[in-house]
């Protein structure tokens, strides 16, 4: 199975939406293979976003994403990448469907509560950018069976 970075970003940790997040991806039958709080910092941020470095917004990006701590995740499971992405919603809230994770807990697209990785690819460059490898677990779920046919 594939594996996907996420962080609950800083709003997300103080607005105590930590646990409410893990709660759905576990629901969904995903596996939780690594997770850290940490305080990022400005020059990590701007490596993991460098691909919207020239956009307007990147340096208030960079700045409301190193404001507090984050909740990094490596979650693994079957199409992780494409569903993760479904289940957290749009980029911004305002088009985003209730039921997603934006669409229940945030209104603006610069304070939108959650990162997913948006491709197979951009996830494996961010876990090695965000995680050593002890940092990550191969463990067995024994609901594996009733997840999975
Ligand atoms: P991430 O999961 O955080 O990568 O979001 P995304 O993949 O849905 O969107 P994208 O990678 O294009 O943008 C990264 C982040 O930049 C978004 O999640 C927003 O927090 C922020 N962002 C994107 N577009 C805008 C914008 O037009 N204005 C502002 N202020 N922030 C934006
Ligand atoms: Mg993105």
């Amino acid at each position: 199975f594939a594996n996907v970075f996420k962080t609950v970003k800083p709003d997300g940790v103080q607005r105590k939406l930590v646990g409410e997040i893990i709660r759905r991806f576990e629901r969904k039958g995903f596996k939780l293979v690594g997770m850290k709080l940490l305080q990022a910092s400005e020059e990590q941020l701007r490596q993991h976003y460098w691909d919207l470095r020239e956009k307007p917004f990147y340096n208030g990006l960079v700045k409301y994403m190193s404001s507090g701590p984050i909740v990094a995740m490596v979650w693994q499971g079957l199409d992780v990448v494409k569903t993760a992405r479904k289940m957290l919603g749009e980029t911004n809230p305002a088009d985003s469907l209730p039921g997603t994770i934006r669409g229940d807990y945030c209104v603006e697209v610069g304070r939108n509560v959650i990162h997913g990785s948006d491709s197979v690819q951009s996830a494996q460059r961010e876990i090695s950018l965000w995680f050593k490898h002890d940092e990550l677990f191969c463990w067995e779920e024994c609901s594996e069976h009733w997840i999975y046919a």
